[in-house]
């Protein structure tokens, strides 16, 4: 039983509000992509945004930080109405205390990893965090393809975490579609991210239907 999260990051951001509301109904999270322009190139999103979208909808929002230093914005983006955040393995020189700092900020907490990056580097983690994000794609842009090479890695975190005995969410984070979604969802995804697959379509909300009910397993 997987939930979708849809990624603003692909919206329409003069009319960010009304796009939200457009897909509300079949979302369980709105995904906010926070760039810095030094872990990744581009410069985007923040606390303001954060900010200004949370009187619009009370769907839980994850903050999904690509930056260096991470745990440095904790505590504004909390107070801003972050609800969860997580940060990539790779921008810390070790996980637990940004971990910890995001537990004390009151937040659910993540850790997201890149292509690259061994899946096994998250295992010494696992039990400490609510969930495990898996790029698809390099990130910083929306609109890439989606790598296959992610599947075997979905498999093998869900191996990972169910042999463990957790239930930390598996997230798949980049080029999700309808026509790619269900392999996600096979191979051991519990939450679908998507922006273009939902906000690049000609019926966002349809989209969104349609993804929310892959991810469901009831299609
Ligand atoms: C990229 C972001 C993704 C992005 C996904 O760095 O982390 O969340 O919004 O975009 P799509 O779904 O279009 O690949
Ligand atoms: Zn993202």
């Amino acid at each position: 039983m997987g939930s979708l999260s849809a990624s603003i990051l692909g919206a329409d951001l003069a009319h960010l509000a009304d796009q939200v509301k457009a897909v509300e109904p079949f979302v369980d999270m709105f995904h906010i992509d926070i760039m810095d322009g030094h872990f990744v190139p581009p410069i985007a999103l923040g606390a303001v945004v954060v900010a200004s979208l949370r009187p619009v909808t009370q769907v839980t929002f994850h903050g999904h930080l690509m930056v260096d230093a991470p745990a440095q914005y904790f505590d504004e983006l909390r107070e801003a109405g972050l609800d969860i955040v997580s940060f990539h393995l790779e921008a810390v020189p070790e996980p637990a205390p940004a971990i910890a700092k995001a537990r004390g900020a009151g937040m659910g907490v993540g850790l997201t990893i890149n292509l690259g990056t061994p899946v096994i580097a998250v295992a010494p983690y696992l039990e400490d965090i609510d969930d495990l994000m898996l790029m698809s794609i390099e990130p910083g842009w929306s609109g890439q393809p989606l790598s296959p090479s992610v599947y075997p890695r979905l498999e093998e975190a869900r191996r990972m975490i169910d042999a463990a005995g957790l239930q930390v969410a598996l997230e798949i984070d980049g080029g999700v579609k309808i026509e790619n979604a269900k392999a996600a969802v096979d191979a051991g995804a519990t939450v679908l991210i998507a922006a273009s697959g939902i906000f690049g379509q000609p019926d966002p909300a349809g989209a969104a239907e349609q993804l929310s009910m892959i991810a469901e397993g009831a299609a």
